[in-house]
């Protein structure tokens, strides 16, 4: 895959939001407002019914469209599902592991082992979620979770596919709740998994791997998390706001 910087990188997810017509009037918005920088990478993530007509629109543009989710087969008898292969061309990113699709579809660490290396294969980067539940954080277990989410889900990565790798460190407590992790608590988490992936590929390759934050992110805590060695967010509810998601591209570039 094509080499590129480790810029900081700025993920709305709009997970099952917006018809199609709403899905391609709010990229058109942001086209507005989003221009080309140097630090800052932006992705919108629409639903399958809406990737084609978001990345028609966003075509040229400075943010990228990724997807939400991909099945790791190639192709076949798997009604309702969507493979990498379809989506090259109209993704350059896809999110993984998403905690609503562990806990709602029953999606295993297996799973998401086998959707990053199927992205791998079709040139997609990977953006994987992992975070502990609100039992496991009061059980002390946020580190071992995340880290442990995160082995399982390099299975099968080379230390050359590295640089195409994305994590998004999610508490699951803090999605959609309104209540983000004290920045110092993620930064606390992320640094557990940069130390798991430098002893497993090395201190210059676990460079490469970006590592955000996802949780009830706004304009507003965002300048808190952008003091701490995190690099970039995934957003839910505020990026369908495109006021508000700008805002947050726009601290992120101010802090980067
Ligand atoms: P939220 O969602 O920003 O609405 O908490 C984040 C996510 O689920 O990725």
């Amino acid at each position: 895959m094509a080499k590129e910087g480790k810029k900081k990188l700025i993920v709305g997810n709009w997970k099952m939001n917006l018809t199609v017509p709403e899905a391609t009037i709010l990229a058109e918005r942001l086209k507005k407002e989003i221009v080309f920088v140097d630090g800052v990478e932006t992705v919108v993530a629409p639903s399958f019914v809406s990737l084609y007509s978001v990345s028609e629109t966003l075509a040229d543009s400075a943010i990228s469209v990724g997807a939400q989710d991909v099945f790791y087969e190639e192709n076949g008898s798997y009604t309702g599902e969507v493979s990498a292969a379809m989506l090259r061309g109209l993704a350059k990113y896809c999110i993984v592991g998403h905690s609503e699709r562990r806990i709602y579809f029953g999606e295993s660490d297996r799973d998401v082992s086998q959707k990053v290396k199927a992205l791998l294969t079709y040139d997609i980067k990977p953006i994987i979620c992992i975070g502990e539940t609100l039992r496991e954080h009061s059980d002390g277990l946020s580190k071992v979770v995340a880290v442990s989410e995160a082995e399982a889900a390099l299975r099968f990565v080379t230390k050359e596919d590295l640089e195409n790798i994305t994590f998004a460190y999610e508490p699951v407590w803090a999605i959609g709740s309104g209540k983000a992790c004290h920045p110092d608590d993620a930064e606390n988490v992320i640094q557990a998994v940069q130390k798991f992936i430098k002893a497993l590929f090395g201190d210059k390759a676990a460079d490469k791997i970006r590592i955000l934050y996802g949780g009830s992110v706004n304009a507003e805590n965002a300048k808190g998390f952008m003091k701490k060695n995190i690099d970039g967010f995934l957003v839910g509810g505020a990026s369908l706001d495109h006021e508000e998601f700008t805002e947050i591209v726009k601290t992120t570039l101010k802090s980067s």
